[in-house]
């Protein structure tokens, strides 16, 4: 195993709570945050040692790596509520779609020149954003079982393996 990480996984939902069990059964201790953390009596009982739950902000401080995986609208609330100055110099990965639904059709609340990932680098720039793991389901963001090959996630963030500078120096090709 690689060494035990702390994570903080901002949202309680289907996804967070997906993520957050696999990342304690890979060894790392993890705390999920919400508004309401009563909501997630259910999840600590079952979850075992290393689980904890807090506020957003507990969560954001508590991580070395943090994960996002809230309502996209929503997101750069909770990162305010969570605290800009407990992103700083961390890994942050952005799971969180700006889907809207407000036509009655999926579309992006974000346009087609500007992306939900790029928005959260601007509001975080000392922290290194990486977009990933929004495109599939949460039943398969852990250990998936697929037919064929392994699969592959894709990612995206503006540091590069060589990059020396900090993130809000580099050139951002975040997705979406
Ligand atoms: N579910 C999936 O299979 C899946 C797959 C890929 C990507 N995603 C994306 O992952 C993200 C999470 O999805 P999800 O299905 O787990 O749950 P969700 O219902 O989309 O999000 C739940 C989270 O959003 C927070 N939230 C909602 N409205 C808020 C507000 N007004 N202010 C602050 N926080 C608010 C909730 O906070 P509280 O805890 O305080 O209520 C909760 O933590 C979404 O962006 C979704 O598009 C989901």
């Amino acid at each position: 195993m690689t060494q035990p990480l702390q994570i903080g996984v901002l949202g309680s939902g289907p996804a967070g709570q997906t993520l957050a069990t696999g990342f304690l059964e890979k060894g790392h201790p993890v705390m999920i945050g919400s508004r309401d953390s009563t909501k997630l009596s259910g999840w600590l009982r079952h979850a075992g040692r290393g689980a904890q739950v807090g506020t957003f902000a507990e969560t954001a401080q508590f991580g070395e790596l943090v994960v996002l995986s809230v309502l996209g609208s929503a997101a750069e609330e909770v990162i305010r509520l969570a605290g800009v100055e407990n992103f700083t110099g961390k890994i942050m990965i952005d799971a969180s779609d700006p889907l809207d639904f407000s036509s009655g059709q999926p579309g992006l609340f974000v346009g087609t020149t500007d992306s939900l990932g790029e928005r959260i680098q601007r509001l975080i720039p000392d922290a290194y954003v990486v977009k990933g793991l929004n495109v599939v389901q949460a039943d398969v963001m852990i250990n998936p079982r697929l037919t064929g090959d392994e699969p592959d996630m894709f990612i995206a963030g503006n540091m590069t393996r060589r990059s020396k500078r900090s993130p809000s120096s580099s050139q951002s090709s975040a997705g979406r």
